[in-house]
C-alpha cells in the first residue's frame, strides 16, 4: 500500500550518472544493429530503426507481436549494448501501482519504532513519524528503480495483461518520468529510461498509451534470419539441421495453428533434435519431437496427420 502521510513535496532529482562504457550514442540504426548482433540478438532493419529512434528521441518503444518473436529479448539486448541496467516490470491482471512503484517496508518501520521507543529517542511524535518515512524504509519497485538507476532500460513486459487502471497509471508515469512520493518528495530521472513495452495483443492497448510510444510490430523472422539466429544461439547444431528446422517451422506457421511456433520454439526444437543426435530433420524424428515446437494437442494432432507435407512441403 502507498503511504498516506502528506507533507510538503520536495523536488528530488536523481543525480545524473556519467555515461557508462558503451552508453554513448550509435551513429545510426545500422551501427545499433551491429552492436545488438554482437550480443547475439539479430534484429531486422525495421526493428533496429525503431530501437534507434526510441534511443535518440527518448520515446518508449511499444513492441507488439506473436509469442516468442524476441520482444523481451530485445530489451535485454538493448541494456547490454548501452551498458545500462535493465529493470523489468512483468504485468499481470490485478497489478497495482504499489507493486510497480514502491511500497513502505512495514516490518522495518515497526522495528525502527520499537528501537526508538526502547532508546527513549524520538519522543516528539511528529519527528518520530517523519523518521519512519526515510528512504531506507522504502522498497523501490521496478518503475522507481528505473528512475533512480538512471540511465536505465525499463521493460514493461506484457502490458496487455494489466488492467485498464494500471495502463492509465503507466501513461502518467511515462509522460514525465516523475514519481511523487508524498512523504519523500518527487523523484525525477535526469535521463529518462529507455522504455520498452511489450504486448502479445491479447487485448488492444489504449491509443493514449500508444500515442506516447514508437510502435513496431515484430514479425516472425524470414528464413535466412531464423537460420542465422539458430546458428548464433545454438552453435552446436549442424547447419543443415538449423536450415531444415527453420524451413519446417516456417511451414508450420502457415498452417493456421492455435499457437504458431516462435523463435523460442524453433530453438527448442533444434536443441531437442540435436540432443537426440540428429544432424538433419528426419520426418520420423520430427514427428516424435513435435512437443518441442507445438504446445496444443489440437495442433500436434493436426500436424501428425500430415507430417510429411506439413514439414517438408507436398
Ligand atoms: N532476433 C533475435 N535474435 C536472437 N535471438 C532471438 C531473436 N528473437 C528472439 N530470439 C530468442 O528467442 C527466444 C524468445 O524470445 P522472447 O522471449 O524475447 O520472445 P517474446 O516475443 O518476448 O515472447 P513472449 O511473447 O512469449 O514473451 C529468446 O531465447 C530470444 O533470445
Ligand atoms: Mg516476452
Amino acid at each position: 500500500m502507498l503511504g498516506t502521510v502528506s507533507e510538503p513535496v520536495v523536488e528530488r532529482t536523481v543525480a545524473p550518472v556519467p555515461p557508462r562504457a558503451g552508453a554513448v550514442g550509435f551513429a545510426g540504426p545500422t551501427e545499433l544493429a551491429a552492436a545488438l548482433e554482437s550480443t547475439g540478438y539479430l534484429p531486422d532493419e525495421g526493428l533496429a530503426t525503431a530501437a534507434y529512434l526510441a534511443l535518440v528521441m527518448h520515446r518508449p518503444l511499444f513492441l507488439e507481436g506473436e509469442a516468442g518473436v524476441g520482444k523481451t529479448a530485445l530489451a535485454q539486448a538493448l541494456a547490454d549494448v548501452t551498458g545500462r541496467p535493465l529493470h523489468r516490470l512483468q504485468c499481470y491482471e490485478g497489478l497495482e501501482a504499489s507493486q510497480a512503484l514502491y511500497d513502505w517496508d512495514f516490518g522495518r518501520q515497526l522495528l525502527h519504532l520499537r528501537a526508538a521507543e526502547a532508546a527513549h529517542v524520538g519522543q516528539d511524535p511528529a519527528a518520530l513519524e517523519a523518521s519512519l518515512y526515510d528512504r531506507r524504509f522504502l522498497l523501490a519497485r521496478p518503475l522507481l528503480r528505473a528512475l533512480e538507476d538512471s540511465p536505465s532500460v525499463l521493460l514493461v513486459d506484457e502490458v496487455d495483461r494489466a488492467d485498464d487502471e494500471f495502463e492509465a497509471f503507466l501513461l502518467e508515469v511515462l509522460s514525465d518520468f516523475t514519481i511523487s512520493i508524498p512523504e519523500l518528495g518527487t523523484i525525477r530521472a535526469q535521463t529518462p529510461p529507455l522504455v520498452v513495452l511489450t504486448s502479445n495483443r491479447t487485448r488492444e492497448v489504449h491509443d493514449a498509451l500508444k500515442r506516447r510510444c514508437l510502435y513496431h510490430w515484430l514479425q516472425h523472422p524470414d528464413f535466412d534470419r531464423e537460420v542465422a539466429i539458430l546458428r548464433r544461439r545454438l552453435p552446436e547444431v549442424s547447419e543443415r539441421l538449423a536450415r531444415e528446422v527453420a524451413g519446417a517451422t516456417a511451414r508450420l506457421r502457415t498452417l493456421d495453428l492455435l499457437k504458431p511456433p516462435g523463435i523460442a520454439e524453433a530453438m527448442d526444437w533444434a536443441s531437442a533434435l540435436h540432443a537426440l543426435g540428429a544432424r538433419e530433420l528426419h520426418p520420423d524424428l520430427a514427428a516424435r519431437t513435435l512437443g518441442a515446437v507445438l504446445k496444443y494437442r489440437e495442433d500436434t494432432d493436426r500436424v501428425h496427420a500430415l507430417t510429411r507435407e506439413a514439414l517438408f512441403g507436398a
